[in-house]
């Protein structure tokens, strides 16, 4: 049987990037010929149907699938910015998940991995939203690899080490990884926001990609089309590869960040 690797994407801190890290990995793995699986596990605020132009095709969520109301090739839908990514929503809204809401949180890893073997996937993204219930269930049922998102501030950072944490405690096996998104390297330079070095001390996790700062991302999201190529891309793609243990440099092809960076 393959192997699948099942990443899971989180973090306390809400706004920090995980839905923007989720989809540029998805769309890096597809890009590399894997099959993938990205699950929007947000049941506050899904978003991942807008960010990748599929809002029309998810007629059908994750709910409707653990209740018998579809089957998986009707909530399964392909994203047209990648060949090979499928992609599912959550619920529309908490209340009709979880505690309140008439599905128990212990199915969700089941319902993901049935998903993941129906769709034949090689990888599976889940992006979660910023809260400890969902990552905690898929930290002990599911995932294999975590990336903690941070982005260029203190408080993130912080935020990171405490999900980091908290997810080590629940399975002492998983594998936890720092993603620091949204970096800018000028304010690192010129010491106005935090540098490299000092954030991935800060957080003690090892760090296995880093995003930069680009101020078309909110732009191309609201459009519905993620970046395949461009500086967002590249470092998604390193992210991917160094995930897979290949040994790549955090900025290969990142163009302006390779050149400026100062440690
Ligand atoms: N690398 C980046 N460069 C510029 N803007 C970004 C970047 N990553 C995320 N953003 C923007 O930050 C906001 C929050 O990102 P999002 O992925 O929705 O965070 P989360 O899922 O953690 O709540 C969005 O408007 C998104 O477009
Ligand atoms: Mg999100």
């Amino acid at each position: 049987m393959k192997h699948t690797e099942k990443i899971l994407v989180t973090s306390l801190k809400g706004g920090v990037g995980k839905s923007t890290v989720s989809a540029a990995l998805a769309a890096a793995f597809a890009g590399m010929g894997s099959r993938v699986l990205l699950c929007d596990l947000d049941f506050r605020a899904r978003s991942l149907e807008l960010m990748l132009g599929a809002a029309e095709k998810t007629a059908f969520n994750l709910c409707d699938y653990i209740n018998g109301k579809c089957d998986a090739g009707s909530v399964l839908v392909t994203v047209p910015v990648r060949a090979g990514l499928l992609l599912f929503c959550p619920a529309p809204d908490e209340d009709s998940f979880g505690v309140n809401g008439p599905v128990g949180l212990d199915s969700v890893p089941f319902a993901v991995s049935d998903l993941a073997m129906k769709a034949e996937a090689d990888v599976v993204i889940l992006d979660t939203g910023a809260e400890s219930t969902i990552p905690r269930v898929l930290c002990r049922d599911f995932a294999e690899t975590v990336l903690v998102v941070s982005e260029q501030s203190r408080t993130s950072i912080r935020a990171a080490e405490i999900t980091a944490d908290k997810l080590s405690r629940i399975n002492e096996k998983i594998d936890i990884k720092l993603v620091i998104n949204d970096f800018d390297v000028d304010l690192a330079n010129r010491k106005v926001r935090a540098g490299l070095l000092e954030m991935i001390d800060d957080a003690a996790i090892r760090c296995v990609g880093v995003i930069p700062h680009d101020s078309s991302i909110p732009l191309i999201a609201d459009s519905g089309v993620l970046p395949t190529f461009g500086p967002v891309a590249a470092a998604a793609e390193n992210t991917a590869k160094r995930i897979r243990g290949e040994n790549v440099p955090l900025f290969q092809g990142v163009g302006k960040l390779r050149r400026r960076i100062r440690l």
